[in-house]
């Protein structure tokens, strides 16, 4: 076992601790960055003037909103003093003079009261000269619309092993995006100290990005815009890239007013302005032999990026890489390339691309296993990794054997075959219902696919009574990586959990960080907490040494005692050593760094390791679904999921729980609408707000749900054993839409291949139904075609994807 991975014997990493903010969560205490303006006299408020048209050259008059009582100033680009864009890649204006997409904000108006900024907003008179606009991804491709660099993942010869394949089969579907709806939305609260130094609280996963975006806009260097991260009120992503320009209009009017500038957009602002999880369309072609072995794939994968390119081209390569899930596919090519359309700009959403791409190879199965005639459970296990083998990218899978044990296992405890058998009587039973049991399983790759993102920092000090301040670059967002990170110190410097305080996420502390994100929050960090804490403790093992009488490298931390190794010998008090040392000028604080090593990647040729590791895990799902309303309840849900040796066994449950039932709403409920029509409202989300958008609740709840954590799993070269759990969980949920795709071919004849439309509404799994039961019908009124009800002719009759079958 690695240094970095080993535990010391009685580590508080490992201990069932509750969220560090739990009573203040439940307290309703917890400060959130909107909080933090009500405190503050003479805050203004900034609301933005939002475009009324998806593709349009805009001109303002703002001239009527300065005349609205309580309006201070209205923002426009001549206020700009550096770069008018708050993209990454420079090319979203921050104020357009064309508008890119229906609710593009256009100026920002700054007034007293959020009243008054509303009406002035009202007031300002826009000018419309009308472009033509792109909505969907189809208009896209047939104009030809894309943006960025468009990415090939190949291994094999796909193309000829199709050519030749016992069975090849062909579809087209259309993967919904997803709303993040944290319960907090984005929130900015600027203001200038008396040194001139421009300060912003900011809902963001990244804020040194935030504050180099401030800082072009405004023109200034780094050095003076700080930014700090209190906490999130949720981010799932959303607030990776989106934060920025919101916090650059608070700072450009802090620093035009000389007054505190508050940012806080409404549910309808918040839909409408900001991007979502990446729809994706995708044309598929798979091969396989007579044993349903997956023996080529080819795969074209369009996503829609909206109007800027933000995190699209990222997301799009982690798509690609995770096409293959858990299986092996010998030949394999998989192109990606990114649609601009007037949307919102799309951007990262938990899983970053990854459920996109898994969902085409879980679609694939669960569309002809009918089709071969083999159960979709054995048709998948069957097609598992197996030691040894890579993905199509080059990565060797290494511990390949979990996925197969994890698979068994969760099996043998979710009882599968038995209550397989069951339902099976079940459904023989019950015309109107049917049920179904699914088991899928999730492999996802770690570490940011930008190389230079696997780096993070920390700053530790300990003050002389021995209490532990601690900082790091990682923002919490409700997963819990403060919590982690607290026991993390706590473990290092053998200290209990309580003498550690941690300090909110700041620039001027941590400078340079990455974002918070690709599940590596823990991993990247709690490597920079672990190196600082071992710096000051190889310092006070040197001070206790002498004080105890023995050698430095015998002293033993724990539980804030600081002993030799003689369980029978003297000890002190960490507070009385820290002290000690303190008088002997012994440097009590320390700058921690970390950085994955091992990785490489070639982003050019899509080839390399990009990840340190992956993290395993398998679902499997019981629903029912009503015959005569589409609807699904989803009765029992087993997890067995694979988060090394956890740091934070409480944490992690409640994350794959959060994941998953997040996973579920994105495949099941979740539909975001965009008006399509050529009326005056096109482009228009029609989804905006809660009323219109179904989010998971708990009548949505599995009914039972029954969790586990992979046991003596320590993952070597990672901190403390510990793997990362923020996102891989939420593509379990792929077992909810595959046992909804099984309980609609219930209704219809053996064999019946059934295309679900996603998400898996009640309306598409109305539609799906419809189909089975058309297609039992088909069967029980063509005698001449199915006599002996000969089951491959009613597979091939029923079945709307066979493109040749030799
Ligand atoms: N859990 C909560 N409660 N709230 C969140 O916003 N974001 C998810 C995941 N879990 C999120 C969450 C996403 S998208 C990521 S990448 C990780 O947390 C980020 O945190 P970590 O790297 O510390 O796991
Ligand atoms: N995940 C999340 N965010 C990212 C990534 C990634 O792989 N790469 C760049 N930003
Ligand atoms: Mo998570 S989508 O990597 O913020």
């Amino acid at each position: 076992m690695s240094e970095l991975a080993a535990r010391p014997l009685d580590p508080v990493v490992g201990d069932a601790v509750p969220h560090e903010s739990a009573v203040l969560h439940s307290t309703g205490t917890a400060m959130y960055t909107d909080d933090l303006a009500v405190a503050d006299g003479g805050v203004l408020t900034a609301w933005p003037v939002q475009s009324a048209q998806a593709h349009a050259i805009v001109t303002v008059d703002i001239a009527p909103a300065l005349e609205v009582p309580g309006v201070v100033r209205v923002l426009t680009a001549d206020d700009v003093p550096g770069v008018n864009d708050a993209g990454v890649k420079h090319d979203e204006p921050l104020f357009p003079t064309e508008a890119m997409f229906h609710g593009h904000a256009i100026v920002w108006v700054l007034a007293e009261t959020a009243e008054a900024a509303r009406l002035g907003a009202a007031s300002v008179r826009v000018e419309y000269e009308p472009l033509p606009s792109i909505i969907t991804v189809p208009e896209a491709i047939e104009a030809g619309s894309f943006q960025g660099i468009p990415r090939t993942v190949r291994r094999g010869d796909p193309e000829s092993v199709l050519a030749t394949a016992p069975h090849v089969f062909d579809g087209v579907v259309e993967i919904g995006g997803q709303e993040h709806f944290y319960l907090e939305t984005h929130a900015s609260l600027a203001r200038i100290d008396s040194e001139g130094q421009v300060f912003v609280d900011c809902s963001t996963q990244h804020p040194s990005e935030t504050q180099e975006i401030v800082a072009h806009v405004l023109g200034l260097p780094s050095n003076r815009v700080t930014v700090q991260a209190l906490r999130m009120g949720g981010g799932f992503g959303g607030k990776e890239m989106q934060p920025h320009g919101f916090a650059a209009i608070a700072a450009l009017g802090a620093m035009l007013t000389g007054r505190p500038v508050r940012l806080r957009l409404n549910r309808t602002q918040d839909l409408t302005m900001t991007g979502k999880r990446h729809p994706f369309h995708v044309v598929w072609k798979a091969g396989f032999d007579d044993d349903g072995r997956i023996l080529a794939l080819a795969a074209t994968l369009t996503s829609d990026g909206g109007w800027s390119l933000d995190l699209s081209e990222p997301v799009m390569g982690r798509a690609l890489c995770h096409v293959d899930n858990a299986y092996w596919i010998p030949n394999f090519v998989a192109q990606g390339r990114v649609a601009k359309t007037n949307k919102t700009s799309q951007t990262a959403f938990r899983g970053f691309g990854g459920p996109q791409g898994m969902f085409v190879i879980e679609d694939v199965f669960g569309r002809v296993a009918p089709a071969l005639g083999i159960d979709a459970a054995t048709l998948r296990e069957r097609n598992l990794y197996e030691p040894g083998q890579t993905t199509p990218y080059g990565q060797p899978v290494r511990h390949a054997e979990r996925l197969r044990t994890i698979w068994h296992d969760l099996a043998r405890s979710s009882d599968f075959d038995a209550r397989r058998a069951r339902i099976a009587d079940f459904n023989a039973e019950h015309d109107d219902v049917k049920r179904a049991l699914a088991i899928t399983p999730v492999k996802f790759g770690i570490s940011f696919t930008l190389t230079a993102y696997n780096q993070a920092g920390a700053l530790v000090h300990v003050y002389k009574d021995g209490s532990v301040l601690v900082n790091h670059g990682g923002t919490e967002m409700g997963q819990g990586l403060h919590t982690k990170m607290l026991q993390v110190a706590a473990t290092a410097l053998g200290v209990p959990l309580e003498s550690v305080r941690l300090a909110p996420t700041r620039t001027d502390k941590v400078p340079n960080t990455s974002a918070t994100a690709a599940s590596s929050g823990a991993d990247l960090n709690g490597g920079a907490v672990k190196d600082a804490c071992e710096q000051i403790r190889a310092r006070l093992a040197a001070v206790a040494g002498r004080l105890i009488g023995v050698d430095e490298r015998d002293v033993r931390f724990s539980d804030g005692r600081v002993a030799g190794l003689l369980a029978s010998g003297p000890w002190y008090p960490f507070a009385e050593v820290v002290e000690a040392a303190y008088h002997q000028r012994v440097q009590l604080w320390a700058a921690g760094f970390y950085r994955t090593e091992g990785l490489h990647w070639d982003t050019e040729k899509m080839q390399g390791e990009p990840f340190k590791y992956f993290a395993y895990g398998a679902a499997a799902t019981e629903v029912e679904v009503d015959g005569f309303t589409g609807a699904h309840r989803t009765l029992r849900v087993d997890i067995l999921h694979d988060v090394g040796d956890s740091l934070s066994p409480i944490i992690d449950l409640g994350q794959v729980e959060g994941a998953f039932v997040q996973g579920a709403g994105w495949l099941t409920l979740e539909e975001l609408r965009w008006d399509t029509t050529d009326g005056p409202g096109r482009g228009r989300l029609l989804t905006q707000s809660a009323s219109t958008y179904k989010l998971p609740s708990f009548s949505e709840m599995p009914e039972q749900f029954n969790v586990r954590l992979l046991e003596h799993a320590a993952e070597d070269g990672a901190v403390y054993g510990s793997k990362a759990v923020g996102e891989p969980p939420l593509m379990l949920a792929f077992s909810v839409r595959e046992a909804i795709r099984e309980a609609a071919a219930a209704f219809g004849p053996p064999g019946h291949c059934v295309e679900l439309r996603s998400p898996a509404t009640p309306e598409a799994v109305f539609m799906a139904i419809r189909e089975a039961r058309r297609a039992g019908a088909a069967v029980a009124v063509a005698p001449g075609e199915t006599s002996g009800s000969d089951a491959a002719t009613a597979r091939a009759a029923s079945h709307p994807l066979v493109a040749s079958d030799t």
